[in-house]
C-alpha cells in the first residue's frame, strides 16, 4: 500500500511517499481503508525529531495521527464495530500510521462517524477536537458563566475550543489576526483580540480559565490577565512534571526532565498566582463519541481550511508548518 513514511528525522526531505506492507491486524484492531487523514503540527514536529524524548518508534515509520475511513476487517476480540462501519480516530501515538491507504486502530480509539459528515470533515475532528474537549472539560472544568481566554483561536485546535467552551456555557475571549477574526466570531467568540495590534497583558478584564495554543510570550502575557488562583492549560509551551505523571504513564525520569525545562514557566505562573499545566491529549473513542454527538446535533462545526490529494501530502504538511492554517488541513484518498 501507498504510505507517507519517515525515513530519518529532519526537514521535508526526511519523509516520502512509498509502497510498504499493509499493517497487521491485532485481536482488538479494526483494519480501516483510510478515506481521509487530518494533518497537525505534531506531524512536522515529530518529523523534525522534536518528540524523540517521548516517542522513539523504529524507523522507517508511517506518519499520521488521525483518520476517517471504512472498516474492512475486524480482529477476533472487537465488540463495537463491524465491516462496513464508517469510523474516525485519533490513532495511538506510538503506532501512528494514518497517512496510508490502510491503517489498523484499536477499537477503544475509534468512534462511529457522525452521519452528517463526509470523510474529509470527519478526518479533521479527532486530534484537535479531543485536545479542546479534554483541556476545557477535564483540565479547566469550564462551567456556565466562566470567562475563558483562548490564545490562537483560528487554528485547528482553536476552532474546536471556541465552540466547545461556548457549549460548556463560558464567555469566550480569543486571539486572532485580522485574517482569522471573521472565522472565530462566526464560531461564537464573544471577544476577539488582534494579537498583531494589541498586547494581551494590556487587557483590564480578568479570566477564570486560560487555554494556550501558542506558547512563548503569549503564555507569559496570559498569566497576567488571569484571576489569582486560576489555571492555565497549554498544549503549545513546555511540558511540566504532571505531563509525565498523568499523560505519559508516570515516567519518573521524564518528570524530572520536565521539572527542569518548565522551571521558568512554572516560576512565572507561581509569581502571578496561577497554576500551570501542560496537557498531552490522549486518544479516546469515548470522548470522540461525545464530539460526534455534538456534530450530529449541529452544535459543533468542523472547519476545513484546505484539502489536498494524498499524493500532495508534502505540500499539505508545508502549509501546516507555515502556521497560518484557518481550521484544519486534510488529505483525501480516492475514491
Ligand atoms: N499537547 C497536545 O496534546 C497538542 C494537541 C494539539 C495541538 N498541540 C499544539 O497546539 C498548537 C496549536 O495547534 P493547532 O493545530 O491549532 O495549530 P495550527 O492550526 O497550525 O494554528 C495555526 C493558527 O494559529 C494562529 N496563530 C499563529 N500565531 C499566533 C499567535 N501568536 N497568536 C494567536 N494566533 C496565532 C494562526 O493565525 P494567523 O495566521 O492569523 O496568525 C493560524 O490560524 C501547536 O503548537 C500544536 O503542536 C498540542
Amino acid at each position: 500500500m501507498r504510505a507517507y513514511v519517515l525515513r530519518h528525522y529532519g526537514g521535508p526531505e526526511a519523509a516520502q511517499l512509498m509502497d510498504v506492507a499493509a499493517p497487521t491486524l491485532r485481536p482488538r484492531d479494526l483494519l480501516v481503508e483510510v478515506r481521509a487523514a487530518g494533518l497537525n503540527p505534531v506531524d512536522f514536529k515529530f518529523r523534525r525529531g522534536m518528540l524523540r524524548v517521548i516517542l522513539r518508534p523504529k524507523l522507517p515509520f508511517v506518519l499520521g495521527n488521525e483518520l476517517a475511513g471504512e472498516v474492512i476487517a475486524v480482529g477476533s476480540d472487537v465488540k463495537r464495530f463491524r465491516v462496513g462501519d464508517r469510523v474516525f480516530a485519533r490513532v495511538a501515538k506510538e503506532r501512528a500510521g494514518a497517512f496510508a491507504e490502510q491503517a489498523c486502530i484499536d477499537e477503544d480509539d475509534a468512534a462511529h462517524m457522525p452521519p452528517n459528515l463526509d470523510f474529509t470533515a470527519a478526518a479533521a475532528v479527532p486530534l484537535a477536537g479531543l485536545t479542546a474537549l479534554q483541556a476545557l472539560r477535564d483540565e479547566l472544568d469550564v462551567k456556565p458563566g466562566l470567562k475563558v481566554f483562548i490564545s490562537g483561536g483560528a487554528g485547528g485546535v482553536g476552532t474546536f475550543a471556541i465552540q466547545i467552551a461556548k457549549w460548556l456555557g463560558a464567555h469566550v475571549t480569543t486571539t486572532a489576526s485580522k485574517r482569522g477574526e471573521a472565522l472565530v466570531r462566526s464560531l461564537g467568540a464573544d471577544e476577539v483580540i488582534d494579537y498583531t495590534a494589541q498586547n494581551i497583558s494590556d487587557r483590564e478584564d480578568r479570566y477564570h480559565a486560560g487555554f494556550d495554543l501558542v506558547g512563548g510570550k503569549t503564555l507569559d502575557q496570559m498569566f497576567k490577565i488571569m484571576k489569582p488562583g486560576t489555571k492555565v492549560v497549554s498544549v503549545a509551551a513546555l511540558p511540566e512534571p504532571q505531563t509525565a505523571i498523568r499523560d505519559l504513564g508516570g515516567r519518573r525520569a521524564l518528570a524530572a526532565l520536565f521539572w527542569l525545562i518548565s522551571y521558568g514557566i512554572r516560576s512565572r505562573a507561581r509569581r502571578a498566582g496561577i497554576r500551570y499545566r501542560y496537557l498531552f491529549m490522549h486518544p479516546s473513542g469515548r470522548d470522540l463519541a461525545v464530539l460526534a454527538e455534538l456534530i450530529e446535533q449541529g452544535k459543533l462545526k468542523v472547519i476545513v481550511d484546505k484539502k489536498y490529494p494524498f499524493g500532495e501530502i508534502a505540500e499539505a504538511l508545508d502549509y501546516v508548518e507555515s502556521g497560518r492554517a484557518k481550521g484544519k488541513v486534510v488529505v483525501t484518498f480516492t475514491p
